[in-house]
C-alpha cells in the first residue's frame, strides 16, 4: 500500500464519485475510493486516512436499511466532508434529520451565505464575484453550484451550523468547526460548480495535506514496491504497443531490469509500420529484453473464411494465449505476469439493486492468462488514472509520440474488416488508414481525437477513374471524441477536410474507389465496427 498521506472516499454509489478522486489527485493528494459496505473498522484503521469524504449516492437515508458510513469514521478525529447523500448520512448518523423527496433541485442553483459567519477555513474565498461556469462574471454574495438531490436536511445534528442556503436546501452548506466536520448538499467535484475545486482545496489544506502525490515520487515508490514483490523472480509482460502496457513495462524494467521479458505478439493485424515502431522503441531505445513473435501466418490462416465478429475475437484470443504460453516456455517460465490494469478498472462499484452482491469489475488485458498459467500478477498502474499513466510515461522518458497514441484494440484490424479477412483487404486497409491518420496529423487534429481509423467494407462499388470503370472496395472513416471509450461522439470534421481525405485515399490507395464518413455516436453505435 502506498505510503502517501491518504484521503479516504467512502462511495455510496454516485455517478460522479470518481470525479472527487480526480479533483484531489489534481491537488497532489492521494486518495482511495472504497464502497461503504466493504469498510470494516479494521480496514479503516489499516487505511489510516488523514481525512474522509462521504460521496453522493442514489439511496435515501429515510429508507429503512439504507446505506451508512461505519460509525468509527466519526471517531477518527480527522476532518470529514459529506457531499449530497454524504451530507444526509452525516446528519442521520450524528443526530440530525433528513426529509424525503419533496424539494428536488437538479442542475444549477445558487447559494447565499448565512449572515454573521466568518468565511474562512474550508469556506475561504467563497461568495466572491468569480466567473460562473459559462465564463460570465459572478455575483458577489452568491455561489453557483450544481445540485442533484430529492431529499434534504431539515434539522442539524448537534454542533453544526448553517453556512449557506439555497432556495430548496436551507442547509446547503453546514459545518461543525470544532470537530472539523463539513457537509454540502451540492457537488463540488463537478465542473459546473465553478468554485468546487477551491472548496476541496481548502478542505485538504485544513486536513494538513502537503500535496505529496507527485509522479516523480510515485515512480520511486513503485520501483521499490515492484522490487519487493518480485524479488529475484522472472516477470513476463505482454506488450501490445498501447500506452498502458508500455508504461507498465518501462516501469518494471526500471525496477528489475533483465528479470523482465516482454512479448510482442504480431498477429498480422497491426497497422502500417506499427510492429516496427513498437519493437524498435523497446528493443533499441530502452534496451529491454523483447521477444517479437511474428505469428501472422498462424493467425491469418485460422481466421480464413471466418466472418462472424465473435468467432474472430475468440480465435484471436485463443491463439494469443497459445503463443504466449509457448514463448513463456521458451524462456524457462516466469513466476509473475505484468499487466497495465488502471484504477478505474479496479474500483469496486456499488450495486444497490443486488443487495449484498457487490459488482466488482475485473479486467484482463490478456484474457484468462493469469489463471491458466498459474502466474502472480504485477500491476504497477493499479492506482492510476489514464492521464496519470501518461504523466508517468513522460516521467520515465517514453517518447511523446508514444504516450499520445490513440488506443488500438487487441484484435487489431480484424474488427475493422467486417466480413471475411483476407491479406489483400488488410493491405488495402493499412494503406487507407495510414493516409487518414496522416491527414489528421497534417491538420493538427490528432490530439483532439480519441481514436480514428478506417474500416474496409465488405462491398465493392462501381466508379469511374480516368475513362475507365472501376469496381473496388468502399471504406468508412471513423473518428470519435471520448473521455474513456465508454461513450463517444463522431468528430465534426469540416467538409473540406473530408473531401480532401477522400480524394487522397482514392488517389493513393489502389483497391478503394468510395469513401464514407461514419457519423454514429456511442451509444447506439460502438467505436469499433465489430
Ligand atoms: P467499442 O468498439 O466497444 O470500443 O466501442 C471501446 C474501446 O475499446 C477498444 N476495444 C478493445 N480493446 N480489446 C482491446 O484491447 C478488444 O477486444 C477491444 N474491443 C474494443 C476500442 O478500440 C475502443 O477504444
Amino acid at each position: 500500500m502506498t505510503e502517501h498521506q491518504r484521503l479516504l472516499i467512502i462511495d455510496f454509489g454516485s455517478q460522479v464519485t470518481q470525479l472527487i478522486a480526480r479533483r484531489l489527485r489534481e491537488l497532489n493528494v492521494f486518495c482511495e475510493i472504497r464502497p461503504y459496505q466493504t469498510l470494516t473498522d479494521a480496514a479503516l484503521h489499516e487505511l489510516r486516512p488523514q481525512a474522509v469524504i462521504l460521496s453522493g449516492g442514489p439511496d435515501s437515508v429515510t429508507r429503512p436499511g439504507s446505506a451508512r458510513a461505519p460509525q468509527a469514521v466519526f471517531d477518527l478525529g480527522v476532518p470529514v466532508l459529506g457531499i449530497c447523500y454524504g451530507q444526509q448520512v452525516m446528519m442521520a448518523q450524528l443526530g440530525g434529520e433528513v426529509e424525503a423527496g419533496h424539494h428536488a433541485e437538479y442542475g444549477r442553483a445558487f447559494i447565499g451565505p448565512t449572515p454573521g459567519h466568518q468565511l474562512d477555513g474550508i469556506f475561504a474565498g467563497l461568495f466572491a464575484p468569480e466567473p460562473n461556469s459559462a465564463g460570465e462574471p459572478g455575483v458577489a454574495g452568491r455561489e453557483e453550484v450544481w445540485m442533484s438531490h430529492g431529499d434534504r436536511v431539515t434539522r442539524l445534528a448537534p454542533g453544526f451550523e448553517v453556512i449557506g442556503t439555497s432556495p430548496n436546501a436551507p442547509m446547503a452548506m453546514i459545518a461543525d468547526e470544532a470537530r472539523r466536520f463539513y457537509a454540502v448538499q451540492f457537488h463540488p467535484e463537478v465542473h459546473h460548480t465553478p468554485n468546487g475545486r477551491r472548496l476541496l482545496e481548502n478542505f485538504v489544506r485544513l486536513a494538513g495535506f502537503t500535496g505529496d502525490w507527485t509522479m516523480a515520487g510515485y515512480r520511486d515508490e513503485a520501483v521499490r514496491r515492484i522490487r519487493e514483490q518480485v524479488g529475484s523472480a522472472r516477470v513476463l509482460c505482454a506488450l501490445s504497443g498501447g500506452v498502458d502496457s508500455s508504461v507498465a513495462a518501462a516501469l518494471i524494467h526500471e525496477a528489475v531490469g533483465d528479470q523482465l521479458t516482454c512479448v510482442f505478439v504480431d498477429h498480422g493485424l497491426m497497422r502500417q509500420g506499427e510492429a516496427e515502431e513498437v519493437v524498435g522503441m523497446f528493443r533499441d531505445h530502452m534496451n529491454l529484453h523483447l521477444i517479437h513473435a511474428t505469428e501472422s501466418d498462424r493467425f491469418l490462416s485460422a481466421l480464413e473464411g471466418v466472418s462472424d465478429p465473435e468467432n474472430k475475437r475468440k480465435i484471436i484470443g485463443r491463439l494469443f494465449i497459445e503463443v504466449f504460453e509457448e514463448q513463456a516456455h521458451e524462456i524457462g517460465g516466469a513466476e509473475f505476469l505484468a499487466q497495465g490494469t488502471l484504477y478505474p478498472d479496479v474500483i469496486e462499484s456499488v450495486s444497490f439493486s443486488g443487495g449484498a452482491s457487490v459488482t466488482i469489475k475485473s479486467h484482463h488485458n490478456v484474457g484468462g492468462l493469469p489463471e491458466k498459467m498459474g502466474m502472480t500478477l504485477v500491476e504497477p498502474l493499479r492506482e492510476l488514472f489514464k492521464d496519470e499513466v501518461r504523466a508517468l510515461g513522460r516521467e520515465l522518458g517514453l517518447p511523446a509520440s508514444f504516450i499520445g497514441r490513440h488506443p488500438f484494440p487487441g484484435p487489431g484490424l480484424a474488427i475493422r474488416c467486417p466480413g471475411e479477412i483476407t491479406r489483400e483487404k488488410l493491405d488495402i486497409l493499412r494503406k487507407a488508414d495510414a493516409v487518414f491518420i496522416d491527414q489528421i496529423r497534417r491538420h493538427g487534429l490528432y490530439d483532439e481525437i480519441w481514436q480514428a481509423f478506417v474500416a474496409i467494407l465488405p462491398v465493392r462499388t462501381v466508379g469511374v477513374m480516368g475513362d475507365s470503370r472501376t469496381y473496388d472496395y468502399a471504406c468508412a472513416l471513423r473518428a470519435v471524441t471520448s473521455v474513456d471509450g465508454m461513450t463517444a461522439d463522431f468528430y465534426p470534421f469540416t467538409h473540406a477536410f473530408l473531401g480532401e481525405t477522400a480524394t487522397r485515399i482514392i488517389n493513393e490507395v489502389r483497391g478503394i474507389n468510395r469513401v464514407t464518413y461514419d457519423i454514429t455516436s456511442k451509444p447506439p453505435g460502438t467505436i469499433e465496427w465489430e
